[in-house]
Order: C-alpha cells, then structure tokens, then sequence
C-alpha cells in the first residue's frame, strides 16, 4: 500500500551486512534486556497468529514490551472475525489503519505475508507463511551459529528430518548459501528439499549440489540420501570427493526438525521409523562438536536425555530469539538505523494478466485468497523462460508461452519465447490452454538461420526487451 514501508517477509530483504549489524545489536539488547525500555515507547504491535504458536508469538511480544512498547494480540483467530468469513486482506486493512503500528503475522497459507504487505499501513514481519518461509526465526537460528561459532562463512551445518515442509528450513538454506556455509541435507526419505528450494540454491546462489559420504555422519545418515550443497566452486572440492561423494569430516551444527505433520498430504507418509537424534547418532567423530539446534517445539525427534548434552542449545536457541526479535522490531519501527547497506536486489514482480491463476500450489495464498489477489509471478530465466509464483515461489508449469501483444504462443524454450517483455508474457501448460483462450501458434522456425531472423525480426518485442 503504501511503498516506503519496510517488511521483513522473506530472509532476502536483509543484507547481509545488515543481519551481521542486526547482531551486534541483538548482543547488545541481550547484555541487560531491561535497559531499552525506551525504544518503542508509545508504538504497538499486532500479534495476528492464524497458526498455533509458542516461541514465536511470545518472543515477539515479549521483545515488544522490552522495548517499552505495547501489544496486541490476536492469538486464535478462530475467535476473530475470520471465523465470520473475513478475509485475510481485510483484517490487515483494518488492523494496520489505527490499532498498530507493525503487525506480526502467522498463516497456513504460503505467501500470506507478501499479500499483507499489498494492503498494511504499516511494516508486516512474516512469522511464518505456511510451508514456504519464516525469516525471523532464521535470524535466531543464524544468531545463534554466530554467538556459538563465531561466524558463518564457511560452517558446515546438517539439517535433519522434514526438510520439505519446515519453512524455517527453506529461509535458513538460503541464508546459509549466501553466507557461504556449506549444508548437509539429511532428509527424511520422502521429505527432501523441495525442486524449487533447490533450484533457486543453484540458480541465484550458486549452490552445487553432490552426493555426500554418510560415512562419517553417523547413524542418522544410514536411512537416507545424503546431500552436500555447497557454495564453494567443484574444482575448490574435486580433492575431497571420491565415488561416494564429499566426505564430510567436520560438522559445526545439527539442525533438527520436527515431522510438519499438520502440512501433509495424503500422499504424504511418515516412514515407521520416524528420524530421531540419539545420543548413539551424535557419537561420530565428525559430530564431536558440533551444536545440536531445533527450532522447536520437538516431539520425539529429539529424546529428552540430550538435554544435559553440552552440545545441545535449542533451549538457548529459543531465548536468543527475544534480543534478535528487539533488533528486528526496532529496526522496522524506524528507532534503529544501521549503517550497512541495503540488498541491491530489486524483485520485480509482474502481474498475469490472461487466464486462470497458474501457481499449481493449492495451498498458496493467491488460492485461497482469489478474491483479493491478483496472481503474480518473478521472472526466473530468460531461456528457457521460467517464473515463479510471486507469493509462494514455488515454479509455474509451462510448456508454452505466449505474448498479449502479438497474440503469438511458443515453445518455452525457443528463441522467440525469451524476447517476450515480462509484462505481456502468459504461461500455458500446454497447447490446448492456449488454444482455448484465443491465441495461436507461432511458425516453428525450422533451421538455425530462421530461428536467428525469427528471433530478429518476428517478434515485435524484440527491440523493447526488459527483464
Ligand atoms: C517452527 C514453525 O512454526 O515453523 N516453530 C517456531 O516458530 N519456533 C517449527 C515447527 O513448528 O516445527
């Protein structure tokens, strides 16, 4: 609404220079919590939880009334209006008009926050958007690795259990890549990194990834895939790797996850053996020392006689969370100004304008919320054309594309689809959509020369192109 706002909806609109910043205050918040009672004096937050929540609510809160500031909490929105019918849309509008002055938000639905972010009045925090990201408690859990390890560049960190579902997983990896840390997935079979997790790793961080030796990694990595992604260039890699991949000799942090049972589907199936970090699965050499993290709340994935454990910090874990959540709050409510510059990235996001709404993810906000969404997707690559839904960023099918302009379809991948401007591009799954919604097919250029004159002359964009 209103485009001066800063939000925080997904871990990429903080610079890394700005959440190394944002430490040193955390640090400093952390040295006498009661000593800041000045910063949000006369300011309110909003607490709007559609989702159970313990840690994340309360610290939240909690950082809020540190900082001498107010809150509001609407923590079962069963009791809210939404049981009547209202929309997610609304109930933002309303709340950020004169209630609150930053609003916290939790929803089933991936994408929620970016859609709060179109009609708030005031800085939205996404705490937590479905399966797709949850950014501050990635701020923690990078706290933390920074507190405990001292930096973050170049750590190897293993994460365990339901990486498909575990949004704090897929904000945590991209943090991870872009500091240049090194991960070692161990995924409950059946629950590895999503496809469009890993694409972007590869595509915008540049994250290989390898098979790993489970060899060294203990137990837990006996019943699965072991994955190494890493940042690093495969030539800096090629000594350390054989047929069984990169051997991983050394492990700074365990990150375990809980089974996101209330996510699945029925085609989702939990393995008899549910993943379980034991005393006897920390016992390998290269998980001497490392920190056992979790996000929490744990179930059985973590048995309670770890807790003595010096390794484990996942209670410490949890109360960092309050002084990163005070630097976070108070940045956005405008009482802390960092000298590190903001992300140069600047995410274009452009409307689809023909045609049903093409993020095949039914959970996603721009479903469950049609009737205040205007679908929107990112651009991703060029050749072949590819975009990714602007809320849940999960990748629109697409076997076709057409122009608004030419009324032309094409091959995705074909020379005449990427000189397509971004603001008049449509996708189709496949040619009888585009069929259907009035557009015909482009001539299939036949040998080399014409691909290059098509590509030259044929489309009328050619000359306009802007990515
Ligand atoms: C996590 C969440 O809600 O995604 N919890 C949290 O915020 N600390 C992890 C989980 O629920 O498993």
């Amino acid at each position: 609404m209103n485009a001066g706002i800063r939000h925080l909806v997904s871990i990429d609109d903080l610079s890394l220079p700005e959440i190394l910043e944002l430490f040193q205050h955390a640090k400093r918040f952390a040295q006498d919590m009661r000593a800041h009672s000045q910063v949000a004096r006369g300011l309110i937050s909003a607490s709007i939880f559609y989702e159970a929540s313990t840690r994340t609510r309360l610290s939240f809160e909690s950082a809020m009334l540190r900082l001498g500031g107010g809150v509001l909490t609407a923590a079962d929105m069963r009791l809210s209006s939404a049981s009547k019918g209202e929309s997610l849309a609304d109930t933002v509008r309303v709340v950020s008009s004169s209630y609150a002055d930053i609003l916290v938000l939790r929803h089933a639905s991936e994408g929620a926050a970016r859609l709060a972010t179109e009609y708030s009045n005031v800085p939205v925090i996404n705490a937590g958007d479905g399966s797709h990201e949850h950014p501050t408690q990635t701020l923690c859990d990078l706290y933390n690795l920074w507190v405990e390890r001292g930096r973050i560049e170049g750590l190897h960190v293993m994460l365990a259990g339901d990486l498909r579902y575990s949004r704090t997983i897929h904000s945590f990896v991209y943090a991870l890549a872009r500091f240049g840390a090194n991960i070692v997935s161990l995924p409950t079979p059946g629950f590895e990194l999503p496809p469009y997790v890993v694409q972007r790793l590869r595509e915008e961080f540049g994250v290989e990834p390898m098979r790993a030796d489970g060899e060294k990694l203990g137990d837990l990595a006996r019943s699965c895939d072991a994955m190494y992604l890493t940042p690093q260039k495969p030539h800096q890699l090629s000594l350390f790797t054989d047929a069984k991949g990169i051997s991983v000799e050394h492990v700074d942090a365990v990150y375990m996850t809980r089974p996101q049972t209330e996510r699945y589907t029925s085609n989702d199936t939990l393995p008899p053996r549910p993943m379980s970090l034991t005393k006897q699965s920390l016992a390998g050499a290269s998980l001497r020392d490392a920190v056992v993290m979790h996000p929490l709340p744990r179930r059985d994935e973590i048995p309670s006689e770890l807790d003595e454990d010096p390794r484990a910090i996942y209670f410490k874990q949890a109360a960092r969370g309050v002084p990163i959540r005070m630097a976070i709050l108070a940045l956005l409510l405008g009482r802390l100004e960092l000298s590190a510059p903001r992300s140069a990235v600047d995410v274009r996001y452009h409307p689809v304008s023909v045609g049903e709404n093409p993020c095949p993810n039914p959970t996603c906000i721009s479903r469950t919320e049609s009737r205040h969404v205007t679908a929107r997707y990112k651009l991703a690559s060029r050749f072949p054309v590819r975009g990714f839904c602007a809320y849940c960023s999960q990748e629109l099918p697409a076997r076709f594309v057409g122009c608004t302009t030419t009324g032309l379809f094409h091959e995705r991948d074909s020379a005449a689809a990427r000189q397509i401007r971004p603001d008049h591009l449509v996708f189709f799954r496949d040619e009888p959509q585009a069929l259907a919604l009035g557009f015909h097919p482009a001539l299939r250029p036949t040998s080399p020369l014409e691909a290059a004159s098509a590509a030259n002359a044929g489309s009328p964009e050619a000359s306009s192109t802007s990515a």
